[in-house]
């Protein structure tokens, strides 16, 4: 059975993952976390923490609140920092089969770019995922990722930084995805990465003020699912770049809709709270479904719910 995916065809190296199942960033560490739990080695890849220039302590709390079929968060990307990450992550990393890629969130442009320098050329990591989809952030990534011109802007920074293949994830807070992961397909990037948390709310009507620190926060999980099928199976069909579906996915058959959608790779983002091994339990799910299906490669129901 070939469950092999390559997320980066047009780069000279190419990021070649050994099956489509990644872990989503901020919802599994720095993939360390999970390694006593199960077999890591087995995802295709891990994508870790979003990673700042500088280390970052987060929004106020409450940084969580559970919503009917969902979770919303506002962590504000709390994280050790990049020079921490290549010091005390990396090494580690360089030891391990599963490829690790680096989430980077930043504040300008420049941060963008210092991130993918820094990140250039270090051991143990396979790719770059840049964020320009954070809602938690002040001044951040979210206004980025909601204007064509200033997504192609970062792409282009990053992808002239590093050598590194680049997925650059989307945020579904805008009214037009197609547009934006056309400008960052054509900006450069190796491929594209969605979604990202849809901003919500939660109040506490005892306090009859918004439970959250910071007000807002990111909604994710099953609640988001529908949402983010629809935005892969419009972007798939929109750019040529590999895609990779993220929200909301909680089992096999979640992740084999969004193949199906046009993925050529997923994420498992919170549901990896309530099961730590959600991303290998999807994974074994897509074989069994392989095997009773008959399908021999992975790539054979990639997309085929759109033609
Ligand atoms: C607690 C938490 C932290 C997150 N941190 C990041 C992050 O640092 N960078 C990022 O790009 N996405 C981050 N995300 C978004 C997830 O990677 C994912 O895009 C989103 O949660 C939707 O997938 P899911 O419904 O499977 O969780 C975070 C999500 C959660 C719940």
């Amino acid at each position: 059975m070939e469950l092999s995916v390559q997320l980066a065809p047009k780069h000279k190296s190419g990021l070649l993952l050994a099956n489509p199942v990644m872990t989503a960033a901020g919802t599994f560490g720095y993939g360390t976390e999970y390694s006593h739990m199960f077999d890591i080695q087995r995802l295709g890849a891990i994508v870790c923490k979003g990673t700042t220039l500088e280390p970052k302590e987060g929004n106020p709390q409450p940084r969580l609140a559970e919503t009917a079929s969902g979770l919303l968060n506002s962590i504000g990307l709390q994280n050790i920092g990049v020079k921490a990450l290549i010091k005390e992550k990396a090494p580690l990393w360089a030891s391990w089969r599963v490829p690790v890629i680096v989430n980077i969130a930043g504040e300008t442009v420049d941060d963008y770019a210092q991130l993918a320098n820094e990140l250039d050329g270090v051991a143990g990591i396979s790719g770059i995922e840049v964020n320009i989809s954070c809602p938690n952030v002040k001044a951040g990534g979210a206004e980025f990722g909601t204007n064509p011109e200033s997504a192609a802007r970062i792409t282009t920074a990053v992808k002239s930084a590093t050598s590194l293949p680049i997925l650059v994830k989307l945020t579904p807070n805008t009214s037009d995805i197609v547009k934006i992961a056309t400008a960052v397909a054509e900006a450069g990037a190796d491929a594209i990465s969605l979604i990202n948390t849809l901003k919500g709310m939660v109040i506490d009507i005892n306090e009859r003020r918004p439970l959250l620190g910071s007000k807002t926060g990111g909604l994710s999980g099953p609640a988001i699912k529908p949402i983010a099928l629809a935005m892969v199976y419009e972007v798939a069909g929109a750019v040529e770049l590999p895609t990779i579906g993220c929200g909301g996915i909680t089992t096999a058959s979640d992740a084999i809709e969004f193949i199906m959608a046009g993925a050529s790779a997923i994420q498992v983002g919170t549901a990896s709270f309530t099961n730590p091994r959600a991303p290998l339990d999807v994974l074994e799910g897509i074989e069994r479904f392989m095997e009773k299906e008959g399908i021999k490669d992975i790539a054979e129901i990639i997309g085929v719910a759109r033609r």
